[in-house]
């Protein structure tokens, strides 16, 4: 099936995001696949602003991004990390905080702009993630995005006292570029 893609802006972020992002993270259906503290909130106000001094500073290796919709409402983020130069590859990052947005496209077309700037303008080769398996939402938009299984890592995140297993996926530059040809912008 072919869907035309919501066009979804990505920007810096700003102080001014802090706020949205907060009450995002109070939401446990957001949060419950993200790598978080096993607190509530996992995140005060100030830990999330000083979070976000670091990504516009650049002091944390993430390269974060606001997604913004059509209207240039702010729904979520995208980011960047690990990225290890040498071997040009780095591992993905997403979360729509908005819920309304869900199941819409607007993670996929988020995710489709973050590649675009890791391999263009990052010169990345490979983008990676990992992803819980019982994620089923996530794995079928990386699937859609084209993103392959690499593997499983085993009992990767503690999760509520419990261990759950991680898929590993990854995009290649050329694997992207055939990809995006045939996806409706
Ligand atoms: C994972 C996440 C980013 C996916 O975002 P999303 O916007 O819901 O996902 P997609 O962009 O892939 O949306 C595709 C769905 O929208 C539907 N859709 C509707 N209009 C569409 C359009 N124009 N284009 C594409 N898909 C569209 C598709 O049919 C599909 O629905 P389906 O899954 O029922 O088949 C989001 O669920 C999220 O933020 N989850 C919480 C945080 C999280 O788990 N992050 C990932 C950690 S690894």
């Amino acid at each position: 099936m072919t869907f035309k893609l919501p066009n979804v802006k990505l920007r810096e972020l700003l102080l001014n995001d802090a706020e949205d992002r907060y009450q995002w993270c109070l939401d446990k259906e957001v949060t419950k696949h993200l790598n978080m503290p096993e607190k509530y909130p996992p995140f005060s106000k100030e830990e999330t602003l000083n979070w976000i001094e670091m990504c516009i500073d650049k002091t944390n290796g993430y390269e974060q991004k606001a997604i913004l919709d059509e209207s240039g409402k702010h729904i979520g983020w995208v980011d960047l990390k690990n990225i290890d130069k040498l071997n040009k590859h780095a591992e993905l990052g997403i979360a729509i905080g908005d819920k309304n947005y869900w199941g819409k496209g607007y993670g996929l077309a988020a995710m489709k702009e973050m590649l675009e700037f890791g391999f263009s303008q990052l010169g990345l080769n490979k983008i990676w993630l990992r992803v819980e398996v019982d994620n089923e939402k996530a794995i079928k938009s990386y699937e859609r995005m084209g993103y392959v299984e690499e593997g499983i890592l085993r009992q990767d995140r503690l999760r509520k006292g419990v261990f759950v297993d991680r898929l590993r996926m990854s995009i290649l530059k050329d694997e992207y570029i055939n990809k995006k040809e045939g996806m409706a912008v």
